[in-house]
C-alpha cells in the first residue's frame, strides 16, 4: 500500500513522496516584463526545504499576449531563462523534483493585456459581454503551438523536470477541448479527437523536440463538462504518452453543473473527478482541491484513489506542510477567505501571518 512517504519514479526521475505544491499564480509579484523576482525564489525554495515532493510553478505565459493578468510570470522570451532557472535550483537544492505550468489565458486574457482576446470561436457568452474575442485562424494555432514548444524549451534551458500543460480552468487549451466554447468547424472543432487536436500537436512537438527524460505533466478539467467526457479526455492524453495526470475542473455551464458525489465518497465532485480517472488510466494521477488536512492526504493515497496529491492554499499557509503531514505534526490551517487574498496581495493573507 503506497503511503504519503512513498517515492514515485516519473520518467526516470524519483519524486521522493506524493504531496504536490500545484500551480498557484501570485499576483502581485511580477512586472508587465513578467520576470521572476527574489520573492518567487525564496517562495518557491521554502516549499521545497519544507518537504514537498513535486513543485508545480505557476501559471507561466508563453506569450506576452495570452497573459491572464500584466503581473503574470513570463516564458516567451529567453531573457526569463535565467530567472526561472533560479527557481529550479532552488528547489533542487532541497530535494524536490520541480515542474513549471505553461500557459494561455484565450477568450479569459484581459483588456489591460490585449485589445482582443483570442480564441477558438466565439460562443454566446461573448455575447453579453463587451470584450472583444476573434476566432484564431489556423496560421494563428500553428504560431500559439509554436510557443508552447519554445516555452518548453526555454523550461529545459532553466533546469525544470518538466511542464505542465494548462489544459483546465477554461484557458486556451480547456477552450479548445469544451464543446461549450469550440464551435469551429474545421479540423480543430467538432468531434472530440478534432478538439483536442490543438492539445495533441503540442504534445507531439514537445516529444519530437525535447530530451525523452522531460516530463509532460497536463493539468485537465475532470469535468469538460461531464466526467464521461473528462475519462474519455484522460484516455486520449494517455495514448498521446503524457507522463502525469493533473485532474482539477474544466469548464460547467447550467446544463452541465458538477457531477454529483456518491453517498461515502469523503471529498468533493473534484477530486471525485480526479479518482474516478485514476481508476481508468495508468499514468499517475494527481488529484487536488479543498484537501486541506494530512488525514485528507493520507485517506487519497493509500487507498489508491490518487497517486499523488496536490494541496493548494494549504501551502500557501504553511511551507512546511509536507514535512508536517508525513511526520504527523499539526500543519498551520488556510482560514478559507472566501476570496483568497493571494489573488490580490499574498502579504494580506491571514493565514499565514
Ligand atoms: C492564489 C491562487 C492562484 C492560483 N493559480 C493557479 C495557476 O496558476 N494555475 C492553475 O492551474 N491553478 C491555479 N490555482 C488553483 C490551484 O492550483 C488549486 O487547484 C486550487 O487552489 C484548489 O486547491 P486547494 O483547495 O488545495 O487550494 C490557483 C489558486 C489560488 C488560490
Amino acid at each position: 500500500m503506497p503511503h504519503l512517504c512513498t517515492p514515485i519514479i516519473i520518467k526516470n526521475k524519483e519524486i521522493r513522496n506524493r504531496i504536490v505544491m500545484p500551480p498557484m499564480v501570485c499576483f502581485s509579484w511580477a512586472g508587465e516584463d513578467g520576470f521572476v523576482t527574489e520573492k518567487h525564489i525564496r517562495h518557491y525554495e521554502a516549499r521545497a526545504k519544507g518537504g514537498t515532493g513535486l513543485i508545480i510553478v505557476e501559471a507561466t505565459c508563453i506569450n506576452r499576449y495570452g497573459r491572464l493578468s500584466s503581473d503574470q510570470l513570463g516564458i516567451w522570451s529567453d531573457e526569463h531563462i535565467e530567472g526561472l532557472r533560479q527557481i529550479s535550483q532552488a528547489c533542487h537544492k532541497h530535494g524536490a523534483t520541480v515542474l513549471i505550468q505553461i500557459h494561455h489565458a484565450g477568450a479569459k486574457t484581459p483588456r489591460d493585456v490585449a485589445e482582443v482576446a483570442l480564441a477558438p470561436s466565439r460562443y454566446p457568452e461573448h455575447t453579453d459581454t463587451d470584450r472583444q474575442v476573434r476566432e484564431l485562424s489556423v496560421e494563428e494555432i500553428k504560431a500559439i503551438q509554436q510557443d508552447f514548444l519554445k516555452a518548453a524549451q526555454r523550461a529545459k534551458e532553466a533546469g525544470f523536470d518538466g511542464v505542465e500543460l494548462h489544459g483546465a480552468h477554461g484557458y486556451l487549451i480547456s477552450q479548445f477541448a469544451s464543446a461549450i466554447t469550440n464551435k469551429r468547424t474545421d479540423q480543430y472543432g467538432g468531434p472530440l479527437e478534432n478538439r483536442m487536436r490543438f492539445a495533441l500537436e503540442i504534445i507531439q512537438q514537445l516529444k519530437d523536440n525535447i530530451d525523452k527524460d522531460f516530463i509532460i505533466g497536463y493539468r485537465m478539467g475532470g469535468n469538460e463538462p461531464t466526467l464521461e467526457i473528462g475519462i474519455q479526455i484522460a484516455k486520449i492524453l494517455e495514448s498521446a504518452g503524457v507522463d502525469l495526470l493533473h485532474v482539477s475542473a474544466g469548464i460547467s455551464s447550467p446544463e452541465f453543473p458538477q457531477p454529483q458525489v456518491p453517498e461515502g465518497f469523503p471529498e468533493n465532485s473534484i477530486v471525485y473527478c480526479g479518482a474516478q480517472i485514476k481508476n481508468r488510466v495508468s499514468v499517475p494521477v494527481i488529484v487536488v482541491n479543498g484537501i486541506r488536512t494530512p488525514q485528507q492526504a493520507k485517506y487519497l493515497v493509500e487507498n489508491e484513489l490518487a497517486d499523488m496529491v496536490a494541496v493548494g492554499r494549504g501551502h500557501l499557509v504553511d511551507p512546511d506542510w509536507a514535512c508536517k503531514a508525513i511526520n504527523g505534526s499539526k500543519v498551520k490551517p488556510c482560514l478559507d477567505c472566501k476570496r483568497c487574498l493571494w489573488h490580490s496581495d499574498p502579504d494580506k493573507c491571514p493565514g499565514k501571518n
